[in-house]
């Protein structure tokens, strides 16, 4: 696997796993920040991996898997469903949970997964392969209307008309490299000088295949749901709409008085962090603590 953990060493650090503890990776990935937890909580936590993508798990049961055994439970599913899985598993609460949202490297440069334009391949996006939703459907299909939408809300494209027109009047489209094409064909390149013309328009495409926005907001509040009093929730996104359900959610929960934030502001990872991985550049972590009701009750 290629893909490089991003705030690895931050998100352990806050975290901080411990021997007998039980922790969630709810993205597992490569197994970067699973790998830390396990190493970290030696030698008996426990650790508990989500990722729908089953080609990630099927990796983990062949390296971490291996070298772990017992210590670490491989689940199959969004993490949206994570309570009832957890339980499941025979867990009610547990001390840690990281969350490291969007695609991994391995993903983004399949040349069948169809995430990126810079590999031409078909136009699936899903994370989950078993999910009838691809981004072909959304483009041959979808209403003209209903594609401009989708690009403004969950692309932030100021061009959503024009593109939307484009790629109606392009059909039938079957690659990313043709869709990108399209894209690049109807925006003035020079307002596209730090991302390619079509970024926007494959965020928004991978967003709705996979419903990445209901899915966190789900995914969240299960996790607050799970954790101990006192355990820590920390939260890696790559885009200003997740970053944005996070605070928004973070910010009621602390209103509520259920959780404390660590870090007012969001950690981003250091310039030479940046420098050896670029996919960093745009990454925020937000962490918060369940409150400990006793402990607080015991220093009034
Ligand atoms: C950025 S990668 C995680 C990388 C990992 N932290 C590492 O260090 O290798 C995100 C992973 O989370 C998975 N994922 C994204 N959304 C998910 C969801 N709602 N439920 C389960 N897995 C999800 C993706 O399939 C992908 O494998």
């Amino acid at each position: 696997m290629k893909h490089k953990s991003v705030l690895l060493d931050e998100s352990i650090f806050v975290i901080n796993p411990q021997n007998n503890g039980v922790y969630i990776d709810m993205t597992l990935g490569a197994g970067g920040h699973t790998r830390k937890l396990l190493e970290k909580s030696s030698p008996n936590g426990i650790v508990i991996a989500f990722d729908r993508d089953k080609k990630a798990i099927e990796y983990a049961k062949e390296t971490l898997k291996k070298e772990y055994g017992e210590r670490l439970l491989l689940v199959n599913e969004n993490f949206s469903n994570c309570v009832e899985k957890v339980r499941e598993l025979g867990f009610e609460y547990v001390d840690g949970i990281v969350m490291d949202l969007g695609v991994s490297l391995d993903q983004l440069k399949s040349k069948t997964r169809g995430f990126s334009f810079l590999e031409d391949a078909p136009l699936d996006m899903r994370m989950d392969v078993s999910k009838p939703l691809t981004a072909e459907k959304i483009v041959n299909e979808w209403q003209e209307k209903d594609i401009e939408n989708i690009l403004r809300i969950y692309g932030e494209e100021r061009f959503a008309g024009r593109i939307a027109k484009n790629i109606v009047r392009s059909r039938p489209i079957y690659s990313t490299k043709q869709l990108a094409d399209i894209v690049e064909g109807c925006v003035p390149r020079n307002l596209y000088k730090r991302i390619h013309p079509a970024t926007r328009t494959f965020q928004a495409l991978r967003i709705v295949v996979n419903d990445e926005l209901e899915s966190l907001k789900k995914g969240l509040s299960s996790s607050v749901e799970l954790l101990a009093e006192g355990g820590v929730l920390c939260v890696i996104s790559f885009h200003s709409l997740e970053d944005r359900i996070v605070k928004n959610t973070f910010r009621d929960y602390k209103s509520e008085g259920v959780v404390r934030l660590i870090n007012k502001k969001p950690i981003v990872p250091t310039k030479d962090e940046i420098y050896k991985n670029r996919r960093a550049r745009s990454a925020k972590m937000r962490c918060l603590v369940k409150i400990n009701k006793k402990l607080e009750d015991s220093n009034d």
